[in-house]
């Protein structure tokens, strides 16, 4: 939530560098956005309501400057203004800084300051901070100064500071995320990797409780003690070229493409680490799946796998709903949490509690060095690559596949589980192709004027109907509810009128005939139904075919229907990357 970014070096293109950078970032979020830089010993500003990918970058000459941070923003203290946007200045213009976050004390702060005579442009708790810093550097150094000002902040932050008169940028963390890059003789600071990834492989973590202030050098200090911390710098694998669109026109519909070989790259971890984890399961007093979101009902979905191959109970929670149940957590608990991010505020909330309580921590997530990463004492990486459409979808298909074959672990199956994950990879390589992408668009185009639709499925594919319900509403804002296809006669069923449509899930396993008696009976109160199903069935009216995948059926039954999300989504002009309201990481609760 919230995309940073930021250059120090000696290119005198920093305010270019950052806007382009965060034009990578604005799936975190995209009502606003601005740049701050250093100009004639003042900071200027360049602040605009709106998606930073239609600035004009080409025809606009943007002021020379070695140093500039950015930002690009999802509302949460104060409407969608420019007054409200980053950067927030000093009435002096010699601080900036960028925030996301939230200040929980930002009240008591502001009233503090207004009593000493500072004024407030904007309705933001960012600018408290930036008053702080110029109040405190009124007697101190500009590190001192933002040290002091930190060290008062409650609640989740990533900041930067800057003073127009230093060569210098002071980066501080706790709960949002925060990675300085090191090139030659120039740094980036961004909230993840693939934004400053064409620049340099060479990161450096910045941990919570930190703050590094970035001249020549990164130095690095704990936020309470102000001691000063070894860092290592770290290199990292990931191709740029995989966090570009490339000949795609959107990166939802490259990230859906993926999934062609996605699958194969999750599974492909070390049997004796799976086998570890299972062990862990087995041994556990309890464990926790927890996620929120798409991840949620992934972890809704596992629940049943386990159930059914390992026949092992798991309780599943989403994340903002943990608090009230974390009571059950025993210091042998075992938490799960599942993440494409690894950065969720709710998510990792659950893990601080866990960790409090002395349980194990067990992340599945797919950015590597993220919060969750770090914090957990064991992490499957999904290997998914970045995702950078708001709606998850390779993601998804990948952390399923990873609990499938914890699974299967769980019941000394592994071999036959990792089996099953090869062959529905293989399968899904062949489904996804450009004749099966076409019959999905006609499709859309069938029923894209639709004000609602619903989507039923029975036991694994009950939270894959929820999650269908989900990509649906994200990218095509049509009006989309998922259900259990038993509970319709209990009320749902009074929605269906003539025309609507609703999406059968139908595996072909001891679910079938149920499913499809719920189907017949959206159909007799005038349902359009599609089904989504290995084999076409009467109570059809249009038929999506999907491999017959046995217990890997969520995986192959959710691609159609993102590619049916995704195409409404373009039929309806909507932009399925950055869809309105949402953003990518909610690193805020
Ligand atoms: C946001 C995204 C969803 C994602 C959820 C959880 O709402 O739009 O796609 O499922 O956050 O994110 P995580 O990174 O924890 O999987």
């Amino acid at each position: 939530m919230c995309g940073i970014f930021a250059y120090s070096g000696q290119k005198k293109s920093a305010g270019d560098l950052v806007i382009r950078g965060l034009k990578k970032l604005e799936y975190r979020g995209y009502d606003s956005w601005g740049i701050a830089y250093s100009e004639n010993q003042k900071i200027g500003l360049l602040r605009k309501v709106g998606k930073i990918g239609e600035f004009d970058l080409e025809n606009t000459a943007l002021p020379q400057s070695t140093l500039a941070i950015g930002h690009s923003r999802w509302a949460t203290h104060g409407g969608v203004t420019e007054e409200n946007a980053h950067p927030h200045v000093d009435a002096q213009k010699m601080f900036a800084i960028v925030h996301n976050g939230i200040i929980e004390n930002y009240k008591e702060l502001r009233d503090e300051l207004q009593r000493k005579g500072y004024t407030f442009k904007s309705e933001t708790d960012t600018e408290t901070i930036v008053h702080l810093i110029a109040d405190y550097a009124k007697e101190n150094t500009f590190v001192t100064a933002t040290k002091m000002a930190i060290k008062r902040l409650k609640g989740r932050f990533a900041i930067l500071a800057i003073k127009a008169d230093e060569q210098k940028i002071i980066a501080a963390r706790r709960g949002s995320p925060l990675i300085l890059g090191v090139g030659e003789n120039e740094f980036f600071i961004a909230s993840d990797i693939p934004a400053f990834i064409n620049h340099t492989k060479k990161v450096m973590y910045i941990d919570d409780d930190e703050m590094v202030v970035v001249n020549e050098k990164p130095h690095f200090y704990n936020i309470h003690s102000g001691e000063e911390i070894e860092k290592r710098v770290v290199e990292i694998n990931w191709e740029p070229q995989s966090a570009e669109k490339g000949a795609f026109e959107h990166f939802m519909i490259k990230e859906i493409m993926e999934q062609k070989d996605t699958i194969y790259r999750a599974i492909n971890q070390k049997d004796s680490e799976i086998l570890h984890l299972a062990d862990e399961i087995k041994k556990a007093y309890g464990t926790f799946l927890i996620g929120c979101g798409t991840a949620g009902k992934v972890c809704h979905a596992a629940s049943y796998l386990f159930s059914k191959v390992a026949k092992r109970h798991v309780n599943v929670i989403v994340g903002s709903e943990f608090p009230s149940q974390q009571d059950f957590l025993k210091e042998k608990s075992l938490v799960i949490a599942v993440s494409q991010s690894g950065e969720t505020a709710d998510t990792l909330e659950a893990i601080e509690v866990a960790k409090t309580k002395g349980s194990k921590v067990l992340s599945i997530i797919n950015v590597e060095g993220s919060s969750m990463d770090r914090m957990s004492d064991y992490a499957i990486h999904i290997k998914a690559g970045p995702e950078k459409a708001v709606a998850s979808t390779k993601a998804t298909t990948s952390q399923l596949a990873i609990l499938t074959m914890l699974a299967y672990a769980c019941d000394n199956r592994l071999t036959e589980g990792k089996r099953l994950l090869i062959d529905t990879a293989g399968e899904i390589n062949d489904m996804l192709n450009p004749r099966y992408e076409k019959h999905i668009r006609a499709l859309a185009e069938k029923i894209k004027d639709f004000e609602s639709m619903y989507v039923i499925g029975k036991a694994v594919n009950y939270p894959i109907a929820l999650e269908a319900a989900i990509k649906l509403q994200e990218v095509s804002y049509i009006h989309a509810e998922g259900f259990a296809g038993g509970e319709l006669k209990h009320g749902p069923i009074a929605l269906i009128s003539d025309g609507t449509p609703c999406i059968a899930i139908v595996a072909n396993d001891e679910t079938r005939t149920d499913i499809l008696n719920n189907a017949m009976e959206v159909k007799s109160r005038g349902g359009f139904i599609i089904g989504v199903s290995p084999q076409n069935e009467d109570v059809f009216d249009q038929w999506i075919k999907v491999p017959d995948a046995g217990n890997a059926s969520p995986i192959v039954n959710i691609i159609p229907i993102q590619l049916l999300a995704y195409h409404l989504a373009v039929l309806r002009q909507n932009n399925p990357d950055m869809p309105r309201n949402l953003a990518k990481s909610v690193t805020v609760k």
